[in-house]
């Protein structure tokens, strides 16, 4: 028999920083943030001590490119990215502590302040090396300002550390013919030093902390991946970088140096606890130096050596912190069976998802727990999310949820009927049992970090629920036994309560919703979510309606096919244009025949066209495409042609673009105008004979 482990007096739960240098998409939020927020809720409704950290990585290469790309400077950059993505988390109900940004002053200084300590115990080396330089620039490359021949399929235009055409992870040194993407000029080698962190000196320690210590709790992709780093023998590590963004070498033979990114980043998380204690009124300290504090971090797998061998080496060498006890990191998400890819254009963003498909929150957390990519990689399909949300969300959760009440309604005027006379059938006794072991059921999934199984334990509640009324028939025995008709709709209530509590790491808004139908007030603990109690004979309910509606196959085919317009083909992918490398040659950018092959084009009939208020450009016109429905289009060329003038002409109409809302009206299309250069006159492209609408243009 092993002694209990005491419950640890609080907990530090991270999320991976994103990168402030673009939105985040369905594979982080099912990855990372999703279920490091199930985890955080779940902890808060047991009363725990929870500290939910989060904030934007804004420093590194990824932002300088990204400044490079949209021509902006890496401020602006961050500003911009941070506000987005931290409005997109809040749309989602992601309910972090804290969603601060590495930017911040409290940031620079905690991480000057820890390199500070590591070079004062002596623990950094300083090493010398040589580095691509760029003598144009005058300043040190970092692998992706180095662009070149690949090796391997030869693109002209792979980076220093990849090549995006093949996909082949590359260094500086293997590109054919290197030359610098800020100059276009040939980068030459020079000296520079820099401080290392040196893993090697560590591995020992490594071993048996991770190795020995977290064979049986860590998943195992996490724990083989550490052990095959560890086997293939660690290195030091360079923790400087000749960049001039980012938080600056604290000391004066590291001017013009500053932190690695993933040295700073990690450390984030303390600066934003740092941060979020000094407003809470906490004692930061005890969230990352009590060892009854148990911190876990919520990655990708893509961060599994910073989480598990960097920043824990970082943490022991500089000795007053505690170490993480648990690294959930998740597998990839896959899109429609392709890599999520940003370059390539290939995601669902989540900012555009909470304006497409507003009030479907919780649908989308729904579906991405369901499919999380826990043990392996996994496919989130549009096909795959409406049938979960109509034949699990809708069917099953919503379907119990409304059975029950709407039938409380009509017989008990919306009333809890009295559970009388005892004693119970056997039936009820079993579902009385289902839900007392729910918590503790759902809750040992949630604490082995198995978040897809809590979720199919809370459906399974409901469908339990769904055949005990269909086993009981209530609204057959309302006439003839009105005792037991009491008793099934009593606990039937009693479930569909318990049900908003225990949904609620899962489905914040949804459980908001369902208390408010039941008129149920005031917080509640998670093991209440076994109770049968929580409504009292004779409470009334508050104003019922309907938890989730049913998707319809047009809301889904039109992501799809908004995500095959936006797409970017890979083949085709050129590499980011940076503006001072305009010297460089120009390659002809030629389409294939394939890519011409996605647009598709129609001619069309316009059976009316009106003006629409307030905008002055544009005419909404009615088209028919020789589809069932007419088409809706706007079209901007209200100062070129009157309605009178446009209706009943024959068009060309790009008929697969993305459907896009203006002026509260979605247009579905887009018409094909030829404009004179010299006057800007716009001409409308038409067949040259009368075709059906809805005619193929090729
Ligand atoms: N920004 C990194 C990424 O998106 C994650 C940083 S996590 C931190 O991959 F620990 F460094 F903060
Ligand atoms: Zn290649």
């Amino acid at each position: 028999m092993s002694s209990p482990v005491p419950s640890p007096a609080r907990y530090t739960v991270t999320a991976a920083l994103p990168y402030a240098n673009g939105p985040v998409h369905i594979g982080h939020l099912a990855g990372v943030y999703i279920p490091a927020d199930i985890y955080s809720r779940y902890l808060r409704l047991q009363g725990r001590d929870v500290a939910f950290i989060c904030g934007s990585d804004e420093h590194g290469v990824p932002i300088t490119i990204r400044a490079d790309k949209e021509g902006i400077t890496p401020q602006q950059v961050v500003d911009k990215y941070h506000a987005q993505i931290r409005d997109t988390f809040a749309g989602l109900g992601i309910s972090f502590d804290i969603f601060s940004r590495t930017s911040h002053a409290v940031h620079h200084e905690t991480s000057q302040q820890f390199f500070l300590t590591l070079h004062e115990k002596g623990l950094l080396e300083v090493r010398e090396s040589e580095q691509f330089y760029d003598p144009a620039r005058g300043q040190f490359l970092a692998d992706r300002y180095i662009l070149g021949e690949c090796p391997n399929c030869h693109n002209p235009n792979a980076y220093g550390d990849q090549c995006e055409r093949c996909g082949t992870s590359l260094s500086p040194e293997e590109l054919i013919n290197p030359r610098s993407a800020l100059s276009g000029a040939v980068p030459e080698k020079r000296l520079t030093s820099h401080w290392y962190l040196p893993l090697d000196k560590y591995e020992p320690w490594l071993r048996s902390w991770i190795l020995e210590g977290h064979k049986d709790d860590w998943r195992i992709n996490v724990y083989g991946q550490c052990k095959s780093w560890i086997d293939q023998g660690l290195h030091p590590r360079a923790v400087t970088r000749d960049l001039d963004w980012g938080v600056p070498v604290p000391l004066p033979e590291g001017a013009g140096k500053v932190l690695y990114v993933w040295f700073d980043a990690p450390i984030g998380y303390i600066s934003a606890t740092r941060e979020w204690a000094a407003h809470a009124g906490k004692n930061w300290e005890d969230y990352w130096k009590r060892p009854d504090t148990e911190l876990i971090h919520f990655i990708g797998k893509d961060n599994i050596v910073f989480h598990c061998i960097i920043f824990p080496t970082m943490l022991h060498a500089e000795g007053s912190y505690i170490l993480p006890k648990n690294v959930p990191a998740n597998e990839f998400l896959n899109l429609e069976g392709e890599k999520i890819s940003t370059s390539r254009n290939w995601a669902v963003w989540a900012h555009e998802y909470l304006e497409d498909l507003p009030g479907k929150e919780d649908v989308l957390r729904y579906v991405l727990c369901a499919t999380a990519p826990e043990t392996k990689d996994n496919d989130f399909t549009w096909k795959d999310f409406q049938t979960r949300n109509n034949s699990e969300l809708v069917a099953i959760l919503g379907n119990f949820v409304n059975r029950t009440l709407v039938l409380t309604q009509k017989f008990y005027d919306g009333r809890i009927p009295a559970y009388s006379p005892a004693p119970a059938p056997e039936a009820d006794q079993a579902l009385a049992a289902a839900i007392a072991g729910a918590p503790a059921r759902i809750g040992q999934a949630l604490e082995g970090y198995k978040f897809r199984d809590a979720l199919t334990e809370l459906l399974d509640l409901a469908r339990l629920g769904n055949k005990y009324l269909a086993d009981a028939e209530p609204w057959k025995t309302i006439k003839t036994d009105e005792a037991r008709t009491a008793q099934v709709m009593h606990l039937a209530a009693q479930l569909t309560a318990a049900l908003a509590v225990l949904m609620e790491p899962f489905l914040p808004f949804t459980a908001t919703k369902l208390r408010q139908m039941l008129n149920l007030q005031g917080s509640f603990h998670w093991a209440q979510g076994g109770a049968i109690d929580l409504l009292r004979p004779g409470h009334a309910l508050g104003q019922v309606g309907l938890l989730f509606e049913k998707i319809e196959d047009d809301t889904v085919e039109r992501q799809i096919a908004k995500l095959q317009a936006m797409r970017t083909p890979a083949m085709t992918t050129e590499p980011t244009p940076i503006p001072a490398a305009a010297e460089a040659p120009a390659e002809p950018s030629f389409i294939g025949i394939e890519d011409f092959a996605k647009v598709q084009l129609k001619v069309a009939t316009v059976l009316d066209a009106v003006p629409v208020p307030k905008a002055d450009k544009l005419l909404q016109l009615t088209l028919d495409a020789g589809e069932p429905q007419p088409r809706t289009v706007l079209s901007g060329i209200a100062q070129h042609y009157t309605p009178e003038e446009v209706k009943g002409r024959q068009v060309v109409v790009v008929a697969n673009l993305a459907p896009r809302k203006m002026r509260g009206i979605e247009s579905q299309g887009m018409i094909l105008m030829a404009e004179d250069p010299a006057t800007g006159k716009l001409a409308f492209v038409s067949p040259t004979a009368v075709v059906p609408g809805g005619a193929e243009v090729r």
